[in-house]
């Protein structure tokens, strides 16, 4: 972007947050860059494989790719780490081996009360939730507070049996609210995983795609909402996500039948 050179440090910053906020995730460079080409050293054989070489045509040698540590195997070892609640967001915080952390302002962790008998799981942060670093805090986060406020619970109580737990499967905002890839989840569910085990709720609310795909390695959420499965060994229900009763305002019908649900559930196993 040329023009860009004569922005000064505050417009160019402004310019490039925008560009970020509207979904950009890579630099373009002015020339075009054949991103297939061989880089120079790849296509001068070495002097032993040139003899090889000689001897006819032959398999072109492949880039090696670098060998780094493996991104899920190492989310495992620190969330097996973590011996409780802050030392599992202490563990998300320092993990540097998603990308998605790159673009975020900050890792989204959890809110509401730990001790809660009800855990709910979303998908990632949005742009709000980014800002302020506590997950569902924007128009979507408003409704979910009304849905659940409506059966008795609140993030806000002190009071187990009337607060819940909410995090999310990503930590981190997606570039432009993009869906979470099926490999960012597979990286980061140990992390929700040990997350579940710490907090060791009574009950899961699953709120959506995202969440079924990690929690139960299913999709479909018109199907799967409304049927008790389970998650982590516990009883999980299945909802729609509030951003999409937001969008599809007649589904609020299925998701109050829901909460009624899971008030009958809290009611059952009272402690
Ligand atoms: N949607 C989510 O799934 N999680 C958030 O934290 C905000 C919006």
């Amino acid at each position: 972007m040329t023009a860009g050179a004569d922005l000064d440090y505050n417009a160019a910053r402004a310019a490039l947050e925008w560009l970020i906020e509207l979904g950009v995730d890579s630099a373009v460079l002015d020339e075009p860059v054949d991103a297939y080409a061989l880089p120079e050293t790849l296509n001068t054989p070495k002097p032993a494989a040139a003899a090889v070489a000689s001897q006819g045509p032959g398999p072109r040698p492949l880039p090696v790719p670098e060998a780094g540590p493996d991104p899920v195997a190492e989310a495992r070892r620190a969330a097996a780490a973590a011996k409780d609640l802050e030392a599992l967001r202490e563990a998300i915080a320092a993990y540097d081996l998603c990308e998605l952390k790159k673009g975020a302002k900050t890792t989204v962790f959890a809110d509401g009360n730990p001790k809660a008998r009800v855990m709910i799981i979303g998908e990632a942060p949005g742009r709000d939730e980014d800002i302020q670093g506590k997950p569902f805090v924007g128009r979507a986060g408003h409704l979910l507070d009304k849905m659940f406020a409506a059966i008795g619970l609140a993030r806000t109580s002190p009071d187990a049996e009337a607060a819940f737990y909410i995090t999310n499967v990503l930590p981190w905002r997606p570039p432009g609210n993009r869906d979470p890839e099926p490999a960012e989840i597979a990286q980061m569910l140990p992390f929700l995983a040990r997350h579940v085990e710490l907090a060791d709720p009574d009950l899961i609310v699953l709120m959506g795609n995202a969440a079924c795909a990690a929690a139960l390695n299913k999709r479909g959420i018109l199907r799967l909402r409304g049927h008790w499965a389970e998650a982590f060994g516990r009883p999980a229900l299945p909802m729609t996500h509030p951003a999409y009763l937001l969008r599809q305002p007649h589904a609020k019908r299925e998701a109050w039948a829901d909460l009624l649900d899971l008030r009958a559930r809290l009611n059952a196993r009272a402690p």
